[in-house]
């Protein structure tokens, strides 16, 4: 009988730790917002999971039952999706991550990092929410997401350049606690130029690229009818037939922000591999959506499984032996 020999690192030398600025978190991943992360139910079992942070469904101002359904749909390679922003309100949210934290102080537990994900329906909404927010204790990451493709009538606001520049010169005239935004795919390099130099010009903790490719169109060939039904049909787009296009994002900010200003890579991660190249691209953390909802929480034990092996295998001990150091052919 031969002995089995292992052929890489010991578990106890792999450090999953990863960074957001000063900000440490025991593992790089997390859920993407809309997923998982709808009510106190959902976002708790997040919290139980493997997740290195979580993020709250996106909040307006008000509650919100959202579009019609069916506004779901899992597809062959991915999914497509028009929910609408059905959220809780951003009370509901602030209020659930604060009493979390006194939780974990009661119970002494370190705590997770919960972010809380805005998106007013107009700028000036967002303007009030974040009002809202800097008169609370909450001292965590505000994602501002700039590229929800699904409100009827509301264009998304990270392709009007011009627009984000002003929102964010209004956002920075008073919010002073870590705020980082998230951005619908770009695919011309003059425009990552141009976010990117708006961007640049304010103190944002990150960027968080990829949201759905926006306003996809699902087909069912007996029916001949659209999957969903807000729309007409048109819905954003998750899931692997976005990796690519998400890690071109990443990569792209990557090089083009300054170096204060952190990536989240999110877009079409179902393995530990997906993570990996995200990484490679430069991204601090990792957010999984499609692949969270097929899958349910226990899917980051899987991924940071994965992540680990493949790291074990290539002699890499932290996630900064590779971070951002994606390679080009000569
Ligand atoms: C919704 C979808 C998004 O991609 C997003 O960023 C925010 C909200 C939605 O339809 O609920």
């Amino acid at each position: 009988m031969t002995k089995e020999t292992t052929p890489h690192h010991s578990s106890e030398s792999i450090d999953l730790t990863a960074h957001l600025g000063r900000f440490t978190f025991s593992n790089c991943l997390m859920n993407a917002s809309g997923v998982y992360c709808f009510d106190a139910d959902e976002l708790n079992e997040l919290n139980q999971s493997k997740a290195g942070a979580i993020v709250t469904k996106s909040a307006t101002v008000e509650k919100r039952t959202g579009n019609p359904e069916p506004r779901y749909a899992t597809l062959t390679h991915g999914s497509i999706n028009s929910m609408g922003l059905p959220n809780l309100g951003i009370d509901y949210y602030i209020d659930f991550v604060l009493m979390a934290q006194l939780d974990d102080q009661a119970k002494e537990k370190d705590s997770k990092f919960r972010f809380i994900s805005v998106s007013g329906l107009s700028p000036s909404e967002n303007i009030d929410i974040l009002q809202k927010i800097q008169g609370t204790p909450y001292q965590d990451f505000v994602e501002l997401n700039l590229s929800c493709p699904n409100v009827i009538g509301e264009p998304q606001m990270g392709y009007n350049f011009s627009a984000t520049r002003r929102l964010l010169e209004q956002v920075f005239s008073f919010y002073t606690k870590p705020l980082g935004v998230k951005l619908p795919p770009y695919f011309d390099l003059v425009h990552f130029d141009q976010m990117a130099t708006i961007l640049n010009e304010f103190p944002l903790a990150y960027v968080n690229v990829i949201n759905s490719i926006g306003n996809g169109l699902a087909i069912d060939t007996e029916t001949e009818t659209a999957v969903i039904k807000p729309k007409n049909g048109f819905g954003g787009i998750g899931g692997d037939y976005v990796k690519h296009t998400a890690l071109a994002n990443v990569k792209g900010f990557y090089d083009r922000l300054d170096p204060t200003i952190k990536v989240i890579g999110t877009g079409g991660v179902e393995s530990g591999e997906d993570v990996f190249q995200h990484l490679l691209c430069g991204a601090s953390m990792v957010q999984i959506g499609t692949s969270l909802h097929e899958e349910g929480p226990e899917i980051f034990e899987r991924i940071e499984r994965e992540l680990h092996d493949i790291m074990a295998s290539k002699n890499y001990k932290t996630i900064d032996d590779f971070r951002g150091k994606l390679k080009s052919l000569m």
